[in-house]
């Protein structure tokens, strides 16, 4: 007799580098890190029951929605009636359930608290649901899953947000980072070995909305950008051609065309145990999202310049920006702010 599956964990990400490329058909390097968000899940009383309550433990606030059909509610109750809403539109079949949800990444610091929550609800009601009808396990997609969860953001919370945080979260693995081609989904795991190098996240003390800040309107720019090229994702636009586009777009467009270079040449830093190049990548990709991308703050700025006097080699805004998390990479030695909390390439998502 199996035992009944308890949940399932999903992993928050921290960006290493390739920011804004995501929808861009770019390319990225993140990692899963430990910390995360873990769904437990329970067949719903009575047996048989068509409908989902679900408690989030963080805020002390609960939900309770028919299964067959979800309608919004506003704020976190979005993520868990859009998952269903979305497992049930792609074909799995989903059985009433009891859910508690608990985490440990924080919200809004821009380490994927959101695309953590979505994985780990899709992964549980899956998982739940299979065994229910005691079927046996199935292997997932988890590029379609990354993408289901995805439309979760774009179609529920109103954040059109691209798929590297749930790529990160889902294919995330132990020391390695994921490097992402977007415009393929092909995916490779790059040994994330810093030889006694750490990395290490502050938060900038801004909290950040992507459906509220400017996440949105660069993704517009982005898009008339390519309107006025006329090519289909800014991965096609040559470098040149950028010249022609009118501020602020060629700014916007350059950023995004260094910073696929830049992850081509983090993924060789890394390969040649060269961190004082990566360092210089880190820096120079925040200066492109300050710069060009326009996606900074104060208060991001503030962080990232404390982290650089306080010995980090490197250091960046992590994220969609406009707040949330600064990186830093420090070498052996140098001692870690004590505000800055390490982070490690972790496990991806599972089901517990
Ligand atoms: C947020 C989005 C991602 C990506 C980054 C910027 O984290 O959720 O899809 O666009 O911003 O790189």
């Amino acid at each position: 007799m199996p035992l009944e599956p308890s949940g399932a964990f999903a992993p928050g990400r921290v960006n290493l580098i390739g920011e804004h490329t995501d929808y861009n058909d770019g390319l990225a390097l993140p990692f899963a890190i430990s910390a995360g968000v873990t769904v437990r899940a329970k067949a719903a009383r009575p047996r048989g029951g068509d409908r989902v309550a679900v408690h989030a433990r963080d805020l002390g606030e609960s939900d309770e929605f028919a299964l067959a059909s979800p309608v919004r509610a506003g704020g976190w109750r979005d993520y868990v009636r859009g998952t269903v809403a979305e497992l049930a539109r792609a074909g799995f079949p989903l059985v009433g359930a009891q859910l508690e949800i608990a985490g440990d990444v924080p919200r809004g610091a821009g380490l994927s608290s959101s695309a953590a929550l979505e994985v780990a609800l899709a992964l549980a009601l899956i998982a739940l649901a299979t065994e229910r009808r005691g079927e046996s396990p199935v292997e997932l997609d988890r590029t379609a899953l990354a993408q289901l969860c995805a439309r979760v953001e774009s179609d529920w919370v109103g954040a059109q947000t691209g798929l590297l945080d749930q790529l990160a979260s889902l294919y995330g693995a132990a020391e390695t980072a994921v490097w992402i081609d977007f415009q393929t989904l092909r995916i490779r795991e790059v040994p994330l070995e810093l030889g006694g190098w750490r990395l290490a996240v502050v938060d900038s003390g801004e909290r950040h909305a992507h459906a509220s800040s400017g996440y949105n309107q660069r993704r517009a720019e982005c898009w008339r950008a390519c309107e006025l090229l006329g090519v289909s994702s800014l991965r096609e636009a040559e470098p040149q051609l950028l010249e022609r586009l009118p501020e602020p777009l060629r700014a916007r467009a350059q950023h995004v065309s260094g910073e696929n270079e830049r992850v081509t040449a983090a993924v060789a830093a890394l390969r040649a145990h060269d961190e004082e190049a990566l360092a210089a990548l880190l820096n120079a990709s925040h200066e492109s999202l300050r710069d060009l991308y326009e996606a900074s703050t104060p208060a991001v700025e503030r962080a990232v310049q404390s982290l650089l006097e306080e010995g980090a080699a490197g250091a960046r805004m992590i994220g969609g920006g406009f707040g949330g998390s600064v990186l830093g990479l420090f070498a052996p030695g140098i001692r870690l702010p004590a505000r800055a909390r390490e982070v490690r390439a972790g496990p991806g998502a599972r089901v517990l």
